[in-house]
């Protein structure tokens, strides 16, 4: 396993569409993923996609606890390092419902940053996970959120271009003078 060098915001890599992964089962994947695994793991995030270690397939990896109804703008607050890891190829996401939620994000390829943004609440994922096996399932709140953010790196977009103020585009460290907006203003 290797710890992969990640694309930082401005590398062309993470505007280029990614490609489906021919072959799920490949040695060469199997290798990717757990190489993409260690990467994520030391960098701490809650999930990576492949562009952002320069390799243009569409293929996530994210650690997201299981179905709960979260909503609220903390969601992020409430990430477990312990919930199930899933790899997922050639993924596709159905909107549920008009509900949306705002949550902050942050993104390994934007270091230091984090920003609100907004997203439907509530989506239907599918795609084949490591093993060639089929993936359907339902989610909300954060992990609705990870599955989104993860999926638009697959599109070419980090979560900066998903802000609808970049007034709440803030350093991490400043993010204690953050102020929650009432809900008129979301
Ligand atoms: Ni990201």
């Amino acid at each position: 396993m290797a710890i992969l060098k990640i694309a930082r915001m401005g590398h062309p890599i993470l505007r280029t569409p990614a490609e489906p992964v021919a072959d799920p089962r490949s040695p060469e994947i199997q290798r990717l993923i757990d190489d993409m695994i260690e990467t994520m793991v030391d960098a701490n995030g809650a999930g990576l996609a492949a562009p952002q270690v320069h390799v243009p397939l569409r293929l996530v990896v994210f650690q997201a606890p299981g179905e709960r109804d979260q909503g609220g703008l903390d969601e992020d607050e409430r990430f477990e390092p312990t919930a199930p890891l899933t790899v997922l190829m050639n993924p596709k996401i159905e909107v549920m419902d008009d509900k949306r939620s705002a949550g902050f994000e942050g993104c390994l390829s934007v270091p230091g940053l984090r920003g609100l943004v907004n997203r439907p609440d509530h989506i239907r994922y599918s795609g084949v996970g490591r093993h060639g096996e089929r993936i359907e399932r339902l989610a909300r709140g954060f992990h609705a959120r990870v599955v989104q953010h993860e999926c638009d790196h697959l599109d070419g977009i980090l979560y900066v271009q998903r802000m609808d103020d970049l007034s709440q585009l803030l350093f991490e460290s400043e993010i204690k003078h953050w102020v929650k907006p009432s809900e008129e203003d979301m």
